[in-house]
């Protein structure tokens, strides 16, 4: 047996590499069959038609900006459209489909794309929300689930999953992404990236991902929406490139380029973004096109008109125009002139044709056009099972005194909130295809769990806003908000008297779906007024006071969390929203979720984020001060940090056990804790790794998330957790950009947020 299992262990290896070779020779057979078809294609096409290939445009209605492009169906024809965008439904899509493949002259098949963020038909929790299950495979298959009920519809690229690093709650799409931290945002990355794509494009439940928004659309200034983005080369890439990269490396077959600036030149234009970062030094071969119209927004940026903006898009590395058609009406002419070359219009058509081959359109432009999957296949029970497991698992339990919740079963209970009772702001920020009516609302979701053993009195108690600016601002796409006809007083009145005759209040407050996503920055990040108004009289009443909220941002909530006596956040949860609502407040889901960006205090706080430097004459955070790095009107802390959420057990961890105390070279670290449930309930808890490298050639960040393991423990029970430590983790962008570690000490630090950890120590040499 001895002598056996080495020459197994050489039969294995050879049976490996083998399979490695024949991978990578299957590979390249698969590159150049695609290369021979499209050189062979684009032999017969015109420039016209190769510059069409390059148009993307939307059919009759807008869906991010003013721009509808028009004459498409006869444009189509003509081999001036290289793909469609806004329209789905497989019989819809296969009558266009069939202009391109049965009426053009070289019968080249149109993608077809669309904004499906946190699901199609069935709808989940917006992004942030779904990053704070910290659970990749649910994270996974909620992209999988989404694709198929694209491609069901007839869609085959997707413009997600969006990845950009926010730090500034004001911004509102920091609901479209997975928060603050860039080792954490890269998992999610891969995982959308690998839910939506499959193990390949061209199988018929697999759509394309589309990487946005390159780059650093996080970083406007202000959190103000499209707003200029300066910063220097080692924050970007120690702190907001990796996620973009994680998505490349899974495969992703294109990336959006984003609407603002960085460090003065326009992403649309930036050739360092898009040629020299993206493909030289990344080897991104996937196309990239534009944001809505910002091909044209370029001339705003000042870089002069369209043509010459178009020009410098090209020559930058952007292959597709988003809508404003600044590459159909230029090219031709920019080409006469010699300000492009063929090349530069041959290679960006390329790159089109072969995201379609990569998808087999040209097998089968129809491929996943089966109207008897459309019916099958979409908002389908499993899927919506999926959708209220998904959604209870990104609540994130933000406080809890005495045990309030888990609600018990019986009772009075006064549900109130202008959410509580509502179908539309269930679903969240980006929701083309999900139907509002087919959500669940709070009200439904605690009377299906509860039945008729608790009374529940409702009153709806406020508007989602009386105040005049946000509410027309933030309601401008639905035509305004729908108001009660009741004054603000008598509202909170009749909910002060529900209140009174329930054993428990339960408002569901927060912000509408329209307060966060594009175009939804918001300088104060409270509840809006309306709400708190309300909020402060039932306070008052004495009752226990559960907050269940409704956020698509990290809120400002310092007076809720100290007069509410449980909140709950519900992010915006999607088609299952109430079940799922219903199904933690009521103890048959404990709530694990852990918010991936951090809640400040107060708007003057931000940017505020944990993986923040170390300041000369740091502040020790007790007692007045003079002279220290701090504010003299609230405390540097934030309310609740990166990685918090609570359960309705407890958790408790043992200090943090290294197998080594100093190492050299590649050798593996390995760090352990026990963790305990000390309560009464079985629960998940996250256990997060941070390590923290306290003197480098350069200032580093105080900590960095470097992995985390979710576990289930039921009460009483005891788990070790391990994680095995390499220099990869040590690894930093140092002044000269490079990515390296530096031998010395580090500090691995364990815990339940990035706050609240166990630390030890070890020097690691080379
Ligand atoms: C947004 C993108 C979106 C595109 C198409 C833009 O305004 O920034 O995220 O994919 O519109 O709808």
């Amino acid at each position: 047996m001895k002598n056996y299992i080495p020459s197994l262990r050489i039969f294995l290896l050879a049976i490996l590499a083998l399979g490695v070779n024949y991978a990578s020779a299957q590979t390249k057979n698969d590159a150049a069959k695609m290369n021979a078809f499209v050189t062979q294609l684009m032999s017969k096409m015109t420039l016209e038609e190769k510059i069409g290939q390059l148009n993307l445009v939307t059919m009759g209605r807008a869906i991010t900006g003013s721009v509808v492009n028009s004459g498409v169906e006869s444009r189509i024809k003509k081999g001036e459209i290289g793909g469609v965008f806004g329209v789905y439904g497989a019989a819809d899509v296969a009558k266009i489909q069939d202009l391109a493949v049965k009426e053009s002259r070289l019968h080249i098949p149109l993608i077809f794309g669309l904004d499906v963020i946190h699901g199609h038909r069935t709808i989940f929790p917006i992004p942030l929300g779904i990053s704070a299950t910290w659970d990749m495979g649910l994270i996974e298959q909620s992209a999988h689930i989404a694709a198929k009920e694209a491609t069901a519809e007839g869609l085959n690229w997707v413009f997600s999953p969006m990845v950009d690093i926010a730090r500034d709650p004001r911004w509102g799409r920091i609901s479209e992404g997975s928060g603050e931290d860039p080792w954490y945002g890269s998992q999610v990355a891969k995982a959308m990236v690998k839910g939506y794509q499959g193990s390949s494009m061209t199988n018929s439940d697999a759509v394309m991902a589309c990487v946005k928004h390159f780059a650093l659309y996080g970083g406007a200034e202000a959190g103000r929406e499209y707003n200029t983005v300066d910063m220097s080369l080692i924050r970007m890439y120690q702190d907001y490139l990796p996620p973009y990269k994680a998505a490349l490396d899974a495969g992703a077959g294109s990336f959006m380029s984003s609407f603002n600036t960085v460090n003065g030149m326009p992403a649309t234009v930036n050739k360092w973004l898009l040629t020299d970062l993206l493909r030289k030094q990344w080897g991104f071969k996937g196309f990239v096109v534009s944001d809505y119209t910002a091909l044209n927004e370029v001339t705003d940026h000042g870089l002069g008109d369209l043509q010459t903006v178009s020009a410098l898009a090209l020559k930058a590395g952007l292959d597709m125009d988003m809508v404003g058609e600044g590459f159909l009406t230029t090219l031709k002419k920019s080409l006469k002139e010699g300000k492009v070359t063929q090349q530069e219009i041959d290679q960006a058509c390329r790159r089109v044709l072969e995201a379609k081959y990569k998808l087999g359109l040209f097998n089968n432009p129809n491929k996943s056009i089966d109207p008897e999957r459309e019916q099958r296949d979409v908002l389908t029970d499993d899927h919506r099972k999926f959708a209220r497991t998904i959604a209870e698992h990104s609540f994130v339990l933000l406080k809890n005194s005495a045990q309030t919740l888990p609600l018990k079963k019986s009772g009075t209970i006064a549900l109130v909130g202008p959410l509580a009772n509502n179908h539309s702001e269930m679903l969240g920020t980006w929701v083309i295809a999900g139907d509002p009516e087919k959500s669940v609302s709070v009200m439904d979701g605690i009377k299906n769990i509860v039945g008729n053993n608790v009374n529940i009195l409702y009153a709806r108690g406020s508007n989602i806003t009386d105040d005049s600016l946000l509410g027309v601002r933030a309601f401008a796409l639905n035509n305004g908000q729908i108001k009660d006809k009741r004054s603000p007083k008598e509202m909170i009145d009749e909910a002060v008297e529900t209140a009174k005759k329930a054993d428990v209040v339960v408002a569901v407050v927060g912000e509408s779906a329209n307060m966060s996503g594009e175009s939804s920055s918001r300088s104060d990040i409270r509840i809006p007024e309306s709400q708190r108004d309300l909020l402060k009289a039932l306070a008052k009443t004495g009752k226990p006071l559960v907050i269940v909220l409704f956020n698509g941002r990290p809120l400002t909530l310092t007076w809720e969390d100290e007069h509410a006596s449980a909140i709950l956040d519900a992010w915006a949860p999607g088609t299952e929203a109430g079940n799922a609502i219903a199904d933690v407040l009521f103890g048959n889901y404990n709530p694990a979720g852990k918010i991936t960006a951090t809640f400040p205090r107060s708007v003057g706080q931000i940017p505020i984020y944990y993986n923040h430097k170390n300041t000369g004459r740091p502040y020790s955070g007790k007692g007045p001060a003079k002279f220290k790095s701090d504010y003299l009107d609230i405390s540097n802390d934030p309310l609740y940090p990166f990685g918090y959420g609570l359960s309705y057990t407890t958790f408790n961890y043992s200090d943090v056990k290294l197998d080594k105390t100093t190492l050299k070279g590649n050798e593996i670290l390995k760090a352990t804790v026990t963790v305990t449930n000390t309560g009464k309930y079985s629960g998940e808890e996250v256990v997060q790794m941070y390590i923290s490298d306290p003197v480098a050639s350069i200032s580093r960040s105080v900590k960095e998330l470097k992995n985390y393991q979710k576990v289930t423990l039921q009460p009483g029970e005891t788990k070790e957790v391990t994680f095995n430590i390499t220099t990869n983790d040590l690894k930093f962008y140092n002044n000269e950009l490079v990515y390296d570690w530096e031998p010395g000490q580090f500090i691995v630090q364990i815990g339940t947020n990035s706050s609240d950890t166990h630390t030890a120590s070890v020097q690691w040499g080379k």
